[in-house]
């Protein structure tokens, strides 16, 4: 860990977050060798609304740097009942989302990013914060629950949704 580094968004790192974006939703096209979806997915409501207008009051997300080059991330977004995220709980709990290019993974920068956002969001007030996760995608399944993640309801089939109580 000593040679990477984190910290807080600047408005230069928002393409950064539609390349993380690009990589969780391609995540399970990697892992069953089909072919990538095109960059336009990225554009479907589902999907736009996690970085679309970047910069909102509650918005926050934090950068891993190894030196200067961004190699992952992890924000939040508040959403609501009349559009919420696949790991919607209610108007007061934020939705995060994270990811780290493959190279740079199960180096501990996943939970570290992780603990920065909890951090923050603690400091903003909010009492739980949640998620949605792929069933069938262990690493992620395993960093959430190691970091008190419950599954509290499922999103479509395979998409759990889960949430962590903030102390
Ligand atoms: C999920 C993800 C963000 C985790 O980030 P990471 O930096 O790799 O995670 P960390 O290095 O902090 O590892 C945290 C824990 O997960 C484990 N882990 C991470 N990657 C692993 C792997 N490939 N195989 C086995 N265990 C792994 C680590 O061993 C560690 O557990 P430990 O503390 O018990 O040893 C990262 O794998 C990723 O970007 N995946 C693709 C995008 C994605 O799935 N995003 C989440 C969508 S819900």
């Amino acid at each position: 860990m000593d040679f990477y580094s984190i910290r807080a968004i600047n408005r230069e790192d928002v393409p950064f977050l539609w390349d993380m974006l690009y990589e969780i939703r391609s995540l399970r096209c990697v892992r069953e060798g089909k072919i990538l979806p095109s960059r336009d997915v990225l554009q479907t409501p589902d999907l736009v609304k996690y970085v679309q207008d970047w910069g909102r009051k509650s918005d926050r997300a934090f950068i891993a740097f190894d030196a200067q080059t961004p190699v992952g991330a992890a924000w939040y977004r508040l959403f609501n009942a009349d559009n919420p995220g696949y790991g919607y709980v209610d108007d007061r709990t934020p939705e995060l989302a994270i990811a780290i290019l493959p190279q740079y993974r199960n180096k501990g920068l996943g939970k570290s990013l992780l603990n920065h956002l909890f951090a923050q969001a603690k400091a903003d007030g909010y009492q739980q914060i949640s998620l949605s996760c792929d069933s069938t995608n262990n690493n992620a399944l395993h960093l959430y629950q190691q970091l008190g993640f419950e599954q509290v309801g499922v999103h479509i089939i395979q998409n759990w949704i889960m949430q962590k109580v903030l102390i």
